[in-house]
C-alpha cells in the first residue's frame, strides 16, 4: 500500500494581503512529509504562482494537492474568465494584468512559463467565462538521463 496525503486549499480572491498563505502552508505540509528540499522549492514555486493567477485573474479558486510515494500532484480550479489563448499565455512575459495590479507587484508574466519549468507534467483546461483547471505533477524523485 502507498501513503497518501490529501491537502485542500480554498483560495481567496478578494484579498491581495494574504495571497501566498495557501502556497507557504502547501510548503509546510510537504516538509512534514519528508519531500527533499529541492522537490518543496519547484512545487512551492508552481503552486505560488497558481495560487497568484487564481488570486489576480480568477476571483481566487481551489488548490487540491494529492502527495503519495511518487507525486505531488496539483490541481488549481477556478470559475473565472478563462484564458482566451493558452499559447499565448505561456509566453514568458505575457501578461493581460492592469497597472493596478503591477503597482502590487504582480503581472510579471512569468507564472505560467514558471509553472511549466517547476512542474514535471501540467495541463490546462479552460473554458471561455467559465473557468480554468491547471494540473501540476511534480516528481519526487530526478528522473535517471
Ligand atoms: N487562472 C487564470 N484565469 C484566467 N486567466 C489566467 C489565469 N492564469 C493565467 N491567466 C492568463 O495568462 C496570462 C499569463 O499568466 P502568467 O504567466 O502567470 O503571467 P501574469 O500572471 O504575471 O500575468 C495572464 O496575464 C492571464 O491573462
Ligand atoms: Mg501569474
Amino acid at each position: 500500500m502507498t501513503n497518501s496525503t490529501e491537502l485542500l486549499y480554498v483560495i481567496s480572491g478578494e484579498d491581495f494581503a494574504s495571497a501566498g498563505e495557501a502556497s507557504t502552508s502547501f510548503k509546510n505540509e510537504l516538509k512534514k512529509l519528508n519531500v527533499s528540499p529541492e522537490v518543496i522549492r519547484r512545487a512551492s514555486i508552481a503552486m505560488y504562482e497558481g495560487e497568484i493567477n487564481m488570486v489576480i485573474h480568477a476571483y481566487g479558486g481551489t488548490a487540491r494537492v494529492t502527495v503519495d510515494d511518487k507525486d505531488i500532484k496539483i490541481v488549481l480550479a477556478d470559475n473565472g474568465p478563462g484564458i482566451e489563448d493558452v499559447e499565448k499565455a505561456m509566453q514568458a512575459g505575457y501578461s493581460t494584468a492592469t497597472d493596478g495590479i503591477r503597482d502590487l507587484g504582480f503581472g510579471a508574466g512569468m507564472g505560467l512559463p514558471n509553472m511549466k519549468k517547476y512542474s514535471d507534467e501540467m495541463t490546462i483546461e479552460t473554458h471561455e467565462g467559465e473557468g480554468t483547471t491547471v494540473t501540476m505533477i511534480v516528481h519526487r524523485e530526478p528522473e535517471v538521463s
